[in-house]
């Protein structure tokens, strides 16, 4: 199974890929948030950061537009070929009312005919770079996706990310899996199922579901247990699920030298294309990947349970490093604490989600409190340190107990 890191603004931007590339294994590919195209052709200098090069080496990046000007796009597709990359990814998914009101993301799924002349009107051009699309179910209804497919299927599309859910439902409720099989039976491109996989065994249910789905893609359940790739890919491999084509797409990359099958980085490290092309590719996870300590993975406190002896479970040493090298690459690229914090808290929200909510009264609850009121980077410090001396217990069959809402976490309270 190929398991691709959802993009999601605000919080994948390239610090945290890096730091999520350096530490776990098991993520295919990691997908930029959006770059709106503008009819001035210019990429905005953030923009231009996240896509650098430099800053995805060693992680296989795949960008995406947002976009309903099919020129303009060309313009933008040609910009990142010419900044090294083979593949960018369209969104047709954004249900944010600031995108769909000037008629692109999903609002663009209300009108297959325009979809359409959208998409003749890259593709007749022939812009020399694999294009794949990521697009909700429909505008209202799920069934609208049948209608979509066969504009899809009249495209040489790398791929068809679909997540399950319609531009009216936003984010509530659990989706539409139930359709995989019929939209997997339809898709001419390799179909990617995105959305609500937590666990390990969210995964395994669309497998059950679909047994021929090969990929998926993860958002919010790997901000909050950043191994579940590896711990997905272990589990399945452990049951004999996994497909040979996933074989090398998780575990530390043997020292000295790749996987049999093992698909080299494309010279920059991103976008990375299997020699010869090819849908059923191999894929490994980046490259950068130093191998944990034994102590590490024994971990003093295993806050996780889901994992197995080739893929163990996320510890909390290993938690708190990541986390901190999350921190660490902000507080080298953003100006001050109040950016810093802001990323950090954001990123604690889904954190929380993975521990026991503490007892009021044991130091766990103050330094979580104490995390949400940070103002500075030495109480920050300060409270972080606090609740890794001693963290709650896990909840792990619970993912999102705590929080209903997809985002508007500690940083907005
Ligand atoms: C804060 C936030 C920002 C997002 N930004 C993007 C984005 O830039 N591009 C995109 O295609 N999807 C974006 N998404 C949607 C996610 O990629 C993903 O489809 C969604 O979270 C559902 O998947 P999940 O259930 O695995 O989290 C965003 C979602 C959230 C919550």
């Amino acid at each position: 199974m190929i398991i691709e890191f959802a993009p999601l603004e605000g919080i994948t931007g390239f610090v945290f890929r890096r730091a999520h590339v350096a530490l776990f294994s098991g993520v295919s590919d990691y997908y930029l948030p959006f770059i709106a195209t503008h009819a001035t052709r210019t990429l905005k200098t953030k923009e231009r950061e996240d896509a650098s090069p430099a800053n995805n080496a060693g992680l296989s990046a795949v960008p995406q537009l947002l976009s309903k000007n099919a020129d303009d796009c060309l313009w933008y597709l040609d910009a990142l070929r010419r900044m090294g990359y083979r593949r960018v990814n369209l969104n047709l998914g954004c249900p944010s009312p600031t995108v769909t009101a000037k008629g692109k993301g999903a609002a663009m799924l209300g009108d297959a005919e325009g979809l359409r002349r959208f998409l003749d009107g890259i593709f007749s051009k022939e812009p020399g770079i694999r294009i794949s699309v990521k697009t909700r179910l429909g505008i209202e209804d799920p069934s609208e996706i049948f209608g979509l497919l066969s504009v899809y299927n009249r495209f040489p599309l790398d791929e068809l990310i679909v997540h399950g859910r319609t531009l009216a439902e936003a984010y509530r409720g659990a989706g539409h899996p139930e359709l995989l099989p019929e939209i997997f039976g339809q898709c001419k491109a390799p179909l990617c199922y995105n959305g609500n996989v937590f666990l390990p065994d969210d995964a395994e249910r669309l497998r059950e579901l679909c047994p021929g789905l090969e990929r998926i893609m993860i958002g919010r359940g790997l901000i909050r247990n950043p191994a579940l790739a590896r711990e997905i890919l272990g589990r399945m491999e452990a049951s004999g699920k996994t497909t040979p084509a996933a074989r090398g797409g998780y575990g530390r990359i043997p020292e000295g030298g790749g996987s049999p099958g093992r698909i080299l980085e494309v010279p920059g490290g991103y976008g990375g294309i299997p020699e010869g092309g090819g849908s059923g590719r191999s894929r490994e996870a980046g490259a950068a990947s130093p191998a944990l300590s034994a102590a590490e993975l024994s971990g003093s406190c295993i806050i996780s349970t889901s994992g197995s002896a080739a893929s163990p479970a996320l510890s909390a040493a290993e938690l708190s490093r990541f986390l901190d090298a999350v921190y660490q690459g902000y507080r080298e690229t953003l100006p001050g604490p109040v950016p810093v914090l802001g990323r950090m808290k954001e990123l604690w929200y889904y954190t929380e989600d993975l521990f026991r909510t503490p007892e009021p009264g044991t130091s766990a609850f103050r330094a979580l409190r104490g995390l949400k009121k940070a103002r500075t980077f030495r109480d920050y410090e300060t409270a972080k340190a606090a609740f890794f001396a001693c963290p709650p217990e896990m909840e792990e069959g619970t993912p999102w107990k705590k929080n209903a809402a997809l985002t508007g976490g500690w940083a907005k309270a």
